[in-house]
């Protein structure tokens, strides 16, 4: 992924501690979103569930916001090999490497959190180490601020990964169950075939859509992923086939986001009212399962589809679709003028694995 620049801004090291539920898609969900904002940003390293990017305080507070399976941003402030064996002795040396005096300076409370990728140096006890770095902090700052657990001014948080340690400011926090309240069986209109919230989030992120632009869901059914668009404060297009779609789906988009700026009508995504303006797509199309393709074999609608979508996007413009296993869809891709970026397996059940592909209009 390229660099691209929203401002001069110093940029700081950051890590990223994502879900793992997903090998490789989290990691470029981050970076699409820094990308589709013009936030500057510099790999520095890519490793199981924790990537590591100099960026501004603000690309992380929104990457992490808005990326589905990030769970936290953190601002490194120092970094090293595991090599203590005993708690006391880490926290001494965070404390010793860390000028807590002045980061301290405006804050009067404060956590400290551990966390771990898999078991990571399961040898140290993370309420232990969390005791002791804050106790640490108590003595170093002699008692003029306080541990809150509630509602600190400042958390930090220490993450083990295999190789190393890295400790920081917390940036952003993802609450839990912040997807909850969109779950399809608790929006207005419900169809079975929707997506999932967070998975139809990091649809929409793929696709690189931008709250200066649009997203567009040619295949929209009941809106799960521009519902997402919307709640990105991304002006949102859809449509579907099916009228009773276009009318759940604008029920769902209203309830969740009342003042968005959407367009949602019947239409055939075999024959899309666009040419050359269309800077992002983020779609799940019928997989000839339990939705309907209309009597269409999955594998013509999606010939049909990819042509129109090459047509529709600008060049360099994204399509993030996901698809059922089998269907050859790089090759169709490639026909049809896109480049591929990222392409993914993803295991939903026994019968059932689904691809993510992310392509790019040549
Ligand atoms: C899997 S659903 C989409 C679900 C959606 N991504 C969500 O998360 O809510 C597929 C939708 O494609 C629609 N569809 C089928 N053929 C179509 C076509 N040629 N053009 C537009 N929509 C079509 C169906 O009516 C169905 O609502």
């Amino acid at each position: 992924m390229g660099l691209s620049t929203k401002s001069n801004k110093t940029l700081y090291p950051h890590f990223f501690h994502l879900s793992g539920i997903h090998p490789e898609l989290p990691k470029y969900e981050v970076l699409s979103v820094l990308e589709s904002e013009s936030y500057s940003h510099q790999l520095l390293k890519n490793s199981n569930q924790c990537l590591v990017l100099k960026c501004t305080k603000e690309g992380a507070n929104l990457a992490a916001e808005r990326a589905a399976y990030c769970k936290r941003s953190v601002r490194i402030l120092y970094k090293a090999e595991v090599t203590e064996e005993k708690v006391i002795k880490l926290a001494e040396k965070i404390l010793r490497n860390i000028d807590f005096e002045n980061i301290m300076v405006n804050y009067k409370s404060f956590l400290v959190r551990v966390y771990r990728i898999g078991n990571a140096h399961s040898e140290f006890n993370s309420m232990d180490l969390e005791v002791a770095i804050g106790k640490e902090i108590w003595d170093k700052m002699a008692g003029t601020c306080e541990v809150d657990t509630k509602n600190p001014d400042i958390t930090f948080v220490l993450l083990f990964t295999q190789e190393e340690f890295l400790f920081g400011e917390e940036i952003y926090a993802r609450k839990k169950g912040s997807f909850v309240s969109r779950r399809p069986d608790k929006r207005p209109y419900f169809k079975p075939g929707t997506l999932e919230p967070r998975f139809a989030r990091m649809m929409a992120n793929l696709s690189k859509a931008s709250t200066k632009n649009f997203l567009l869901d040619p295949f929209c059914g009941p809106g799960g992923i521009i519902l997402e668009g919307a709640l990105m404060n991304c002006n949102i297009v859809g449509l579907d086939i099916d009228k009773r779609m276009v009318k759940g789906s604008i029920r769902n988009i209203v309830h969740y986001k009342p003042n968005s700026q959407y367009h949602i009508f019947v239409g055939d995504a075999r024959n899309l009212p666009f040419q050359n303006n269309v800077p992002s797509i983020a779609t799940d199309p019928p997989y000839g399962r339990a939705t309907s393709t209309y009597g269409k074999e999955v594998e013509d609608l999606l010939e049909q589809f990819f042509s129109e979508a090459s047509n529709a996007l600008v060049t360099g413009g994204v399509l993030a679709i996901g698809m059922l296993d089998e269907i050859p869809l790089e090759d169709i891709a490639k026909e049809h003028n896109f480049d591929l970026s990222i392409f993914e397996k993803i295991y939903i059940h026994k019968s059932l694995t689904r691809r993510v592909g992310v392509f790019v209009k040549k």
